[in-house]
């Protein structure tokens, strides 16, 4: 079969012929029809460390050999993962999308909706409190807008660097304003944008960037950390911390049966509040370009027909 193969940490994948998987005890073979990329397969953020060569592992969804058609998360049992013609994964990770679903959206809907309505429904957004979501034009942060809007939040402010992907969030409607964060005043910036302060943010970057949105909160405020993509490390000063809350929330450990019913509910969401992000999409021949896409910060939701 054709698979998308990664030879070391951080490598970029190369597509080549390899042998398919065979049945697996308590686990699914999938016939995969659509797979997507996001920002924790190129920096590897998985919960497990990984041996090398494999597949690159992403989410997808495909045809269970019972026929079904199935979402599968990025738990394929190892070397094999969703970029590929087939793959194998737990019974427990394997569930079925309804009809009414198209493939993009139950994959978008997979980690990346999670990853937003998880830490936003934790952080308690009271009705008209303004919310911050730092890399806004992301795939993870395009849909969080949009949910902070769905939970009640009055002003809704959407930061990253590129000016353009911003200027895109605020014509389509899906947030209130934005404030560009290229290390030049960001303070000054995201102050702009909400003059009370913040009383949520959902940080997908860390590093600087954090430290200014810190500053940029009001009393009381609950910040919600789930990336790096600035960087590991921030230096907190604890009077910017003073009467906030900073909260580092992981969505991947949790049980399977959990993770279905929140992917369940996101599904309910993005078709009742007509959640809508942008798409970029690739073939799995493509898969090179496709990561290559990736790690330059796309400002969309990479998706490839298989
Ligand atoms: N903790 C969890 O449970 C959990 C769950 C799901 C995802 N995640 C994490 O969430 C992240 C989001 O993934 P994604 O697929 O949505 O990524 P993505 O599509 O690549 O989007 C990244 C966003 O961050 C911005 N950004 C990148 N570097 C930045 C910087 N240095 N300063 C300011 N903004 C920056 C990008 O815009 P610009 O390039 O224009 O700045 C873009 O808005 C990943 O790190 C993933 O590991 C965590």
């Amino acid at each position: 079969m054709r698979a998308a193969m990664q030879h070391e940490p951080g490598g970029v994948p190369r597509v080549e012929n390899v042998d398919p998987p065979g049945p697996v005890d308590g686990a699914v073979l999938i016939e995969v029809t659509s797979v997507g990329l996001g920002a924790w397969d190129v920096v590897g953020a998985y919960r497990e460390p990984i041996d090398f060569p494999c597949v690159v592992r992403g989410e997808g969804v495909g045809h269970a050999d019972d026929g079904r058609r199935v979402y599968f998360g990025e738990r394929s049992i190892r070397p094999f993962g969703g970029w590929a013609e087939r793959t194998v994964v737990p019974a427990a990770e394997v569930w079925d999308v309804p009809d009414h679903i198209d493939d993009r959206t139950a994959i978008t809907m997979g980690i990346a909706g999670t990853g937003a309505l998880v830490p936003l429904e934790q952080a308690d957004i009271q009705p008209g409190e303004n919310v911050l979501v730092l890399g806004a034009t992301g795939a993870l942060g395009q849909i969080a807008v949009q949910l902070a809007r769905v939970l009640n939040a009055g002003r809704v402010v959407g930061a990253a660097r590129d000016r353009d992907s911003l200027d895109r969030l605020l014509d389509r409607g899906l947030v209130d304003a934005v404030a560009q964060v290229s290390g030049d005043d960001d303070v000054e910036s995201l102050r702009a944008a909400a003059p009370d302060g913040y009383d949520v943010v959902l940080d997908i970057v860390y590093g600087e960037p954090f430290v200014a949105a810190l500053k940029a909160t009001r009393v009381g405020a609950r910040l919600m950390s789930i990336g790096a993509l600035a960087g590991p490390t921030a230096t907190i000063g604890l009077g910017d911390l003073l009467y906030r809350t900073h909260t580092c929330v992981g969505t991947g450990q949790r049980p399977a049966a959990e993770r279905r019913e929140t992917w369940e509910r996101l599904l309910h969401l993005a078709v009742t509040h007509d959640i809508a992000v942008d798409f970029v999409d690739y073939t799995l021949d493509q898969a090179t370009e496709a990561w290559h896409a990736q790690t330059s910060s796309p400002h969309a939701k990479i998706v490839a027909t298989v």
